[in-house]
């Protein structure tokens, strides 16, 4: 039963924050591990299986977790991580159980010493070899007799930058371990990182597989209500409003991430004009505005060249012509970066970043055909001209560049 002080703590709290709508915002932020997941128990009782013989002092089979962004991977593995760390400390079994983000980490060398660090061994920030941080390693946990329990998540991120030479080394790892042993379990979202995979490792590493679906749009609507009800005061959310969330989300790819971004940023939208109640209309608004920041994103971290292709379909867009097919960007293209003083690319590697901006739906490209002429490509830009000059002008290499006429553009004929 809540106590009468927490109650008043509360209504404190709500009336020093000002907010009508959040009764707890941390339960919507991305690294929140709900305690319940609905939707993926079956999930969870299959890596229950696969890891509970550790309990006993037994290794258990190492497994790859597939799926989609934001199909609740990492959330589940740590659910079930957390519960069994609970388990073994009643049970006093010998497990350790080490969550790492090969993407967050960045070097195997980090990766690797995050591993040691959970098992009370010292390494230095730098300076030692892989090889030798990795000795010191295996002969620590020799010493040691536990059930190292491994999951790396956005595995696919260490083999892209460094290969698999640290997976192959610690999935041969208990081979050379008589009282300990060691149990990974790696996590992608990338389903094409196991062709990179050297097929010794990835044998060893797939003994088991969970592979996790897109959520539909009523499995969101119930994820999204359970976590509504911690996160705003009753009354606040409409019907409506997270059924609307679950579609869109569930209309993207499934994506429980997604969902619950847009219930927060409608509540927070819903807040900040004062209002009462989050509608549709505030999550048409907060699906509008995510949009807007993943496409700024998206342009701002382009390499410089890939922005320049996008600054040059802007003036064709700009001044309205016709000629955006590909030989045309390319002198429109060599034009601009004269006057940046860049040296152009090739023809060949400006196609090759025109098509990548096309997947990335920055532009649109279409193929046209010329009769006898053959086949071009017609390009246009994928957003609105106004992005692309609020994200480009806060880099001041480009800001000089949008009152620029393009001799180019203005030498062709009407
Ligand atoms: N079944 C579920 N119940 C409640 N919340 C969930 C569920 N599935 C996912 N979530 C929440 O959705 C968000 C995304 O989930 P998670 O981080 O586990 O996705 P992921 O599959 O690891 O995605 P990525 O491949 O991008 O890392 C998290 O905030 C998580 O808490
Ligand atoms: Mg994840």
């Amino acid at each position: 039963m809540k106590s009468q002080d927490h109650i008043l703590d509360e209504v404190f709290n709500h009336f020093l924050k000002g907010s009508k709508i959040f009764r707890n915002r941390e339960v919507l932020r991305h690294d929140y591990v709900p305690d319940n997941l609905p939707h993926r128990k079956e999930q969870i009782l299959h890596l229950g299986e696969i890891t509970a013989p550790a309990l006993s002092g037994s290794p258990c089979s190492n497994v790859l977790i597939y799926g989609k962004t934001g199909t609740g991977k990492t959330a589940v593995v740590k659910f079930v991580l957390n519960k069994l760390t609970q388990k073994a400390k009643e049970l006093g079994s010998t497990v350790n159980v080490c969550f790492v983000n090969c993407r967050l980490a960045g070097t195997e060398y980090r990766v690797l010493a995050t591993l040691c660090t959970n098992i009370n061994i010292k390494v230095p920030f730098t300076g030692l070899a892989v090889g030798e941080i990795f000795d010191r390693f295996k002969e620590n946990l020799e010493s040691q007799g536990i059930i190292f329990i491994v999951a790396l998540d956005e595995i696919d991120a260490l083999v892209k930058v460094r290969g698999d030479s640290l997976l192959y080394e610690l999935t041969r790892i208990n081979e050379n371990l008589q009282r300990s042993k060691v149990s990974i379990i790696g996590i992608s979202n990338d389903l094409k990182f196991k062709e990179s995979l050297d097929p010794r490792v990835l044998s060893t590493l797939s003994e088991e597989e969970i592979v996790f679906k897109p959520y539909t749009a009523d499995e969101l609507l119930d994820i999204l209500m359970e976590r509504a009800k911690i996160a705003f005061y009753n009354d606040v959310l409409t019907e409506g409003a997270v059924k609307l969330c679950a579609a869109l989300a569930a209309a993207e790819h499934g994506d429980a991430r997604r969902a619950l971004d847009l219930l927060r940023v409608a509540g927070e939208i819903a807040e900040r004009r004062g209002e009462k109640k989050i509608t549709e209309t505030h999550v048409r608004e907060a699906q509008e505005r995510i949009e807007h920041d993943q496409v700024y994103e998206a342009i701002k971290s382009l390499p410089t060249h890939s922005k320049i292709i996008l600054l040059t379909a802007y003036f064709l867009s700009k001044f309205n012509t016709d000629r955006s097919v590909t030989g045309e960007i390319y002198n429109l293209y060599s034009e601009i970066c004269e006057q940046l003083g860049v040296s152009p690319l090739t023809q060949r590697r400006v196609s090759g970043l025109i098509n990548e901006l096309d997947i990335l739906g920055l532009l649109n490209s279409r193929v046209i055909s010329l009769g006898r002429y053959g086949r071009t490509k017609k390009i246009g830009l994928g957003v609105p001209r106004k992005v692309i000059v609020e994200v480009l002008s806060e880099d001041e290499r480009f800001r000089a560049i949008f009152n620029y006429k393009p001799k180019y553009l203005m030498a062709l004929p009407e």
